[in-house]
């Protein structure tokens, strides 16, 4: 396999920004008509084989595998990172302008390209994790099309730099821009970036792969080609705004090394910002505040609510000031009401934490104390506040693991849910029974018949989503469960199949004879004849 082509700092901090990233992959050009001609075949002759893509096309994974793809995975993500079972083949009909050419088309029709782009503008939902959107790079989204994409054959747009926003706005609906390449494109982007479908008012068909990839561990050192610890803003950005503080903290995350941000305050006596200030001006004001504890208050009056530049601002100007803004924000989250629909259901739920969680977040070891005190608190938002930043940050001690643990009973299934993602992140060999015993939870009749009766989509059971979180912690712990190897084997007849896909590599990883053994013989049993379809069965 060729040497994988890695990112440079520059390319790094460019992405930071940007929150995306293009590449020509350098496989044989031939390869993009192949698969497009497969992908007009299955059109034509089956159904979308959803997760199942790649049995169908192998050759996706030649793209998957090439050494740009390769290289920018390992450089955002680490040299182990993990591929999320999830994969969708997007396609849309010529000339459609619904989504998948359905019932919504006279709809559609009846407006502009620019109207159906913003209406469509969104964040992704993390399915079937349903956990909550980071700031922190864990979530990576792989886009490739598969022929030349042009204004009119229906482009994936994308609102650049919206990947830390905790919602979608007006404002980045009109910034929504065109994804377009020639065939073979690969467009990679965090997880949260605010993107849309386009319609396709070309006389072929619109093809486009999506993959999804997470890191396995917080970064150690960075993964990059990577020269200067120092963060260098890029002189050019897609940003409109010039949020340098949120920018440093991800670099310095990503670079594993502490904030060296020793900006001291300018104004000894904070003095509140005049009013009427613009939003640019408001973000120059809260980015220069510095190290001023007076500054506190006014800083925390403007999460939540104000625009988003401000609100990120506002955060990781808390995060500056530390120690002195941890009391207040442990306050306001203890104070924090979960949005109306965060119980409604667990898969397909889109958390998004509040500002004081990701600002007491960005105070680093200051907040350690105080976090497991929030993951005691009987409220599960406050819990799932405290195990998603945990999550996020990968910061903990032995007091918070064990809170952590403590979560996995909860009442509340969105928290055993938060809390099974969490112990992937922080845990270790002890943790690993803990995790195991989630899966002897017994499925609810109602549930089941739910999703394999009725079929419905992204209607998993909880129990599969709990299991799924469990099961990609199980991955993450892999290389410290060796003797759990019999129990992790008979999770791999799970019925969920992206629960059962994952077990299959955690036993890849544990990489005994035995495990090994075990995975040929699953997959002998499960073994895929390429020349058959529904025209031929033999
Ligand atoms: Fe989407």
């Amino acid at each position: 396999m060729p040497s994988p082509v890695l990112l440079s700092d520059a390319q790094v901090q460019q992405f930071i920004c940007d929150g995306y990233l293009v590449l020509q992959p350098s496989v044989n050009p031939n390869i993009h008509k192949v698969i497009d001609e497969k992908f007009s075949w299955l059109a034509e002759h089956e159904k979308n084989p959803g997760n199942n893509i790649t049995a169908r096309l192998p050759e996706l994974n030649a793209i998957i595998e090439s050494p740009e793809v390769r290289g920018a995975m390992i450089s955002l993500l680490g040299e182990d990172y993990i591929t999320i079972p999830h994969r969708f083949w997007h396609f849309r009909e010529a000339g459609k302008h619904g989504i998948f050419g359905g019932d919504d088309e006279e709809e559609f029709r009846k407006k502009s390209a620019k109207q159906i782009i913003g209406e469509r503008s969104h964040q992704d939902g993390y399915c079937p994790s349903s956990t909550g959107k980071s700031h922190a790079l864990q979530y990576l989204r792989f886009m490739y099309y598969s022929h030349d994409m042009t204004l009119e054959n229906g482009p994936t747009h994308i609102a650049p730099a919206t990947q830390y926003n905790a919602t979608v706005s007006d404002e980045d609906r009109e910034r929504q821009i065109p994804v377009i390449g020639k065939a073979g494109t690969v467009f990679i982007s965090h997880f949260d970036l605010v993107h849309a479908g386009s319609p396709n008012k070309s006389d072929r068909v619109r093809n486009m792969i999506k993959f999804l990839f997470t890191r396995k561990q917080n970064m150690q050192s960075p993964s990059w080609d990577h020269t200067s610890a120092k963060w260098k803003t890029p002189e050019q950005h897609s940003s409109p705004y010039q949020i340098e503080n949120i920018w440093e903290q991800q670099w310095n995350w990503l670079c594993n090394q502490a904030s060296n941000s020793s900006k001291n305050s300018l104004n000894e006596n904070f003095e509140e910002p005049k009013p009427n200030l613009s939003t640019k001006e408001m973000v120059s004001f809260i980015q220069n505040i510095g190290k001023q504890p007076k500054a506190i208050n006014f800083l925390m009056s403007q999460l939540n609510t104000t625009h988003q530049a401000v609100r990120s601002s506002a955060i990781y100007a808390l995060g500056t000031i530390g120690k002195d803004a941890v009391e207040p924000l442990v306050r306001a989250i203890k104070q924090s009401e979960a949005p109306g629909d965060t119980y409604e259901r667990l898969a397909g739920n889109c958390i998004t934490i509040s500002d004081e969680s990701h600002a007491l977040n960005a105070c680093g070891e200051h907040a350690l104390d105080s976090i497991s005190q929030l993951l005691e608190e009987k409220n599960a938002w406050i819990q799932i506040n405290a195990l998603h930043l945990i999550s996020d940050s990968g910061q903990s001690n032995d007091k918070i693991e064990a809170a952590v643990l403590q979560c996995l009973k909860s009442e509340f299934d969105i928290v055993v849910s938060f809390a099974a993602i969490t112990i992937g992140r922080i845990g270790n060999k002890k943790s690993i029974p803990y995790l195991l015993d989630l899966f002897n939870t017994k499925y609810s009749p109602e549930n089941f018949d739910l999703m394999v009766n009725k079929l419905s989509p992204n209607a998993w059971p909880n129990e599969w989503v709990i299991h799924f979180n469990a099961a990609l912690s199980l991955l993450r712990l892999a290389d410290q469960a060796d003797e759990y190897e019999a129990n992790i084997s008979e999770l791999l007849e799970h019925p969920f199949g992206q629960v059962s896909i994952l077990i299959a590599e955690c036993l890849k990883v544990i990489g005994t004879t035995s495990a090994l053994r075990r995975l040929v013989d699953f997959y002998h049993i499960r073994r895929w004849d390429d020349s058959i379809c529904a025209q031929k069965s033999f």
